[in-house]
């Protein structure tokens, strides 16, 4: 995985369809972070791929996350068998004629992460009335249906910032995708527009190019974007490293873990290097994903400052008796 912010999926629509689980080996030790997959059904788009039994076939090779793209015109009649083939997150176009609702809650229903894409025509406003259920937005910067066509810039620059604000009820996790005409031309583009997730077909299947070049420029590019136009000139750190929050003793740090993981964001509780305690036990870290840590201070630094109280007075109790029970030196 980078060490940087952005994050890549390559599409394997103009990889070599003959060898797929070699080009998705290849892809993934060149050092992408996920595989993107196109499915097309000739309907929603002008162009029919594969479907989810190659998905299936391929989820063996790796274990890094598949991201579907579904540019088929019936999601929820097929949804099942994408769910089975082992896809980590769907991602559905806004523009189907069939209902969007049920098919995003049956995806996050199987503990998949639930997307909505939306053609370069697409108003971002189309996307609005399902935002509660969204954990991927993808900006297509490209008319869907082949790979290797020419980016979008004006869409790009319309769409992937305010995108983000349809994710805002997620504290954590929530990504904005980019797919189409993404390369080492516009990745410093992409990257400064914020997005998360940069899908790249064509540059990496390109004949002759090295795939590992590629991955390093449009991620170097991307988190150079990303740090001149929004972050101030400061490089990116990744959005999924986790960060310490809170550091008390084991009895305290419990119960402050659950009520953060009540509210949907993961916390890891892990003996660190903090103070021992008269116990003998050392306090432990309670770790949150960095993009949550804004959104765990906002609400959980009340909560912590009073267990940091509690364990204080916890310390102090248990030095007094063991005083107490100190034999007295000059008896
Ligand atoms: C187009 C697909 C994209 C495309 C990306 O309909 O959704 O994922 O394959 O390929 P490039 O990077 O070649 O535009
Ligand atoms: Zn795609």
């Amino acid at each position: 995985m980078g060490e940087g912010r952005a994050r890549i999926a390559a599409s394997i629509l103009n990889a070599n369809l003959g060898n797929l689980a070699y080009e998705v080996r290849r892809v993934i030790r060149a050092g992408a972070d996920r595989i993107h997959l196109d499915v097309m059904d000739a309907r929603f788009v002008p162009n029919l791929t594969f479907g989810a039994g190659t998905i299936r076939a391929l989820r063996p090779v790796t274990k890094v996350p598949f991201d579907a793209h579904l540019m088929i015109a019936q999601p929820g009649r097929w949804l099942d068998e994408f769910l089975e083939a082992g896809c980590d997150s769907i991602t559905i176009h806004v523009e189907i004629s069939e209902p969007i609702e049920p098919v995003l809650r049956r995806i996050r229903a199987a503990g998949r992460a639930a997307g909505l894409a939306l053609r370069p025509g697409t108003p971002l406003a189309t996307l609005e009335p399902y935002r509660e259920l969204l954990d991927i937005v993808m900006v297509m910067t490209v008319e869907p249906g082949f790979g290797g066509q020419a980016f979008m810039a004006d869409v790009a620059k319309a769409k992937i910032l305010p995108a983000r604000d349809l994710l805002s009820h997620k504290p954590w996790g929530g990504e904005v995708h980019v797919d189409g005409g993404v390369n080492r031309e516009t990745a410093e583009l992409v990257g400064g527009l914020g997005a998360d997730v940069l899908v790249v077909g064509t540059a990496l299947f390109t004949k002759g190019r090295d795939q590992a070049r590629e991955v390093r420029l449009v991620r170097t590019l991307a988190d150079e974007g990303f740090a001149n136009d929004l972050n101030a000139g400061v490089p990116p750190r990744p959005r999924d490293e986790m960060v310490r929050f809170a550091q008390l003793p084991k009895h305290l740090a419990g119960p402050l873990r659950d009520a953060i993981e009540k509210l949907d964001v993961p916390v890891l509780m892990l003996r660190g290097d903090g103070q021992i305690n008269p116990d003998g036990v050392r306090d432990y870290d309670l770790l949150v994903p960095r993009s949550a840590e804004g959104w765990a201070r906002d609400h959980f630094t009340e909560a912590r400052d009073a267990a940091s109280a509690d364990a204080a007075a916890w310390r102090a109790r248990l030095l007094a008796a063991a005083g107490d029970a100190r034999p007295d030196p000059g008896a």
